[in-house]
């Protein structure tokens, strides 16, 4: 009888997720199996523990979710060349096509045809993952497992900050989730001059304040343009949307300096009522962001992690897997930064 594994399943057309025992799988041609340390819970995964209009659209029940984690490779399948059994090793989430004109360019983060773990197939949620080898990324001894098993969002906020030369410029970051806080990190990391940084919510906007940001804005008490005033400055440089919300995309456009550009990360609805005037008359440069750089972002990452970049300040929850409900009802309510869930026993208590 084939080995079977623990995993977080999303087993039914409709909200919640649940623990079940699933067939173990194994590495196929050009793949490893991971064995499971620690994985992350990222909001994709809350839209699919909630059944919104994109899960409806996305998920195919039942799968196993989950694409932020960190494990060790326990199998070899044939013809993986350069890595070893038991090597730690997290994994590039968007698995591309390998053929199409942006793979064979070597701009894999442009390939139309991407498939997505734990998102169109088996996930990191569970015992073992199988990954395709040229989706891993071995991590460092000096790089602790609760940080390695969330680099997915940490190369979203990476990819974005670093889309745009920032050194002694004025940025704005409307959101300020996990990956709206990590980005005002690398903001300060690379030596911009004001990080502003909008929210609803303050104890996000507190962690973003520790993290680098110079100036929090709460949006429901305060206006993004008196503190334009404030600092004295005719604009931003420089705008990262990492809110979705298509006030806070508005807002941005308007605070805008002539000539400024903006990376666009958040998911915003569809049309959003953007104020073209903005970006035609300011003469913006926008430019949308998905995923990371294959691999080049990754490598930035773990550089910077290697160099005191302190992204353990985002990392506000380490829960056992077994409590995974309380994980998730952390973030619906945004009550934390990073929440990482452990496989191995080594967390014993909840959040
Ligand atoms: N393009 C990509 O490849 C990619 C990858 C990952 C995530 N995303 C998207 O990026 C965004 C950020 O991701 P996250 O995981 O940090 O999400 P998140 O949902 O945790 O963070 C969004 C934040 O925006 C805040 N917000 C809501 N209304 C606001 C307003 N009016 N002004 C300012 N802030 C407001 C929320 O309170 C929240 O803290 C999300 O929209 C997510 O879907 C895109
Ligand atoms: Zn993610
Ligand atoms: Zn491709």
């Amino acid at each position: 009888m084939a080995q079977s594994m623990r995993a977080l399943v999303k087993a039914e057309s409709a909200a919640g997720i649940t623990m079940r025992e699933v067939p173990r799988p194994t590495a196929g041609p050009g793949e490893v199996l991971v064995k499971l340390e620690k994985t992350a819970i990222c909001g994709t995964d809350l839209h699919i523990y909630q059944w919104d209009d994109w899960a409806q659209r996305t998920i195919k029940p039942p799968l196993v979710i989950g694409h932020e984690f960190v494990g060790h490779i326990v199998e070899i399948g044939a013809g993986v060349k350069g890595y070893q059994e038991g090597q730690r090793v997290s994994a590039e989430g968007h698995i591309v096509c390998g053929v199409c004109r942006n793979c064979r360019a070597g701009k894999p983060h442009l390939c139309p045809h991407t498939i997505g773990i734990g998102v169109h197939r088996d996930g990191g949620f569970a015992e073992y993952v199988v990954v395709p080898a040229t989706n891993l990324w071995p991590i460092p001894d000096e790089i602790p497992s609760e940080l390695a098993a969330f680099f997915d969002p940490f190369g979203n906020a990476a990819h974005c900050a670093l889309q745009f030369d920032l050194v002694g410029e004025d940025v704005l970051i409307t959101g300020a989730g996990p990956i709206g806080i990590i980005a005002a990190g690398i903001a300060k990391h690379v030596g911009a001059r004001h990080i502003v940084i909008s929210d609803i919510n303050d104890y996000r906007l507190q962690l973003a304040a520790d993290m680098g940001a110079t100036r929090t804005i709460n949006v429901k008490n305060e206006r993004l343009l008196d503190v334009i005033d404030e600092l004295d400055i005719d604009g931003f440089d420089i705008g990262m949307e990492m809110s979705g919300n298509a006030q806070a995309f508005n807002d941005m456009l308007k605070a805008m300096y002539h000539g400024g550009r903006v990376a666009m990360l958040g998911i915003l609805p569809n049309g959003a009522g953007i104020n073209w005037d903005d970006v035609i008359f300011k003469g913006l440069k926008m430019h949308g962001i998905y995923g990371r750089i294959m691999y080049e972002t990754w490598y930035k990452m773990t550089q910077m992690l290697l160099t005191g970049f302190p992204l353990e300040k985002v990392l506000t929850h380490q829960i056992a897997i077994d409590d995974y409900e309380t994980g998730f009802d952390l973030m619906a309510h945004g009550k934390c930064g990073k929440v990482v869930c452990d496989w191995t026993g080594d967390i014993k208590t909840a959040a």
